[in-house]
């Protein structure tokens, strides 16, 4: 068995530091990143959800525009820095549905025990798990967020192909990912490359939505 101890620390230490010097990605600002939200949120919006977790929502953007679609919404992230701007963010809690925040690693958590999940949320989180821990452990969440869904439930995986230097993105491991969640035995009920310039950069997400079959 091996001992996980060493990535729990480094993937808390490592985005505690990131959203502690702030918001390293411009989500809160960026034109490009409230598109990326807007087109996420738009994926899922056909639908009123009764429970949704979200995993690794940073510090809150897609989280505020979910609970408009949802009567409840649990937001994960690792980093209680992000929770604590994620918290501000959703402030004031007159809008529709609740929002619960935990600062907790998606590796550890017991989603069997929120669920059943009307609505999993995965957006550009998957491939910090695939950068620390093992495939054997990412293989075994995938299998626990799909036996968490509701028959009939969603997961929404999006993930944006990185460049030559952008190891932890590199295509062909968004691609794994993706495959994945569809050999644990969730359906692809649509699939979208979604693109856009951030910083005079081009951008491609792969965006994917799986539906858990009612008899899987
Ligand atoms: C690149 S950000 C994406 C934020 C948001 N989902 C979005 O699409 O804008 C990835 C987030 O995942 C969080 N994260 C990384 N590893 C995690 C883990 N093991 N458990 C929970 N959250 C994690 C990070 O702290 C960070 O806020």
């Amino acid at each position: 068995m091996i001992d996980r101890t060493a990535a729990d620390t480094r993937i808390r230490e490592h985005y505690e530091r990131v959203w502690t010097a702030g918001d390293a990605w411009d989500f809160e600002t960026s034109a490009y990143e409230r598109d990326r939200h807007a087109f996420l949120a738009s994926m899922v919006a056909d639908r009123r959800y009764r429970r949704v977790v979200e995993i690794g929502c940073g510090s809150g953007c897609l989280t505020v525009l979910l609970r408009g679609l949802a009567d409840h919404v649990l937001a994960i992230d690792v980093a209680t820095a992000a929770i604590e701007r994620a918290r501000s963010r959703a402030a004031p809690e007159s809008a529709p549905g609740t929002v619960e925040f935990l600062a907790a690693n998606a590796m550890d958590h017991d989603f069997a025990a929120g669920g059943p999940w009307d609505l999993v949320v995965l957006a550009e989180t998957v491939y910090s798990l695939g950068w620390l821990y093992p495939f054997f452990d990412l293989g075994m969440l995938a299998l626990e967020l799909r036996d968490a869904l509701a028959p009939g439930g969603r997961l929404l995986l999006s993930n944006t192909y990185g460049a030559e230097r952008d190891w932890l993105m590199r295509p062909f491991l968004i691609d794994t990912y993706r495959d994945l969640f569809v050999n644990v035995g969730l359906a692809v009920e649509r699939e979208t490359v979604f693109t856009g310039v951030k910083d005079g950069e081009e951008f491609r997400v792969l965006t994917t939505l799986l539906e858990r079959p009612a008899a899987a």
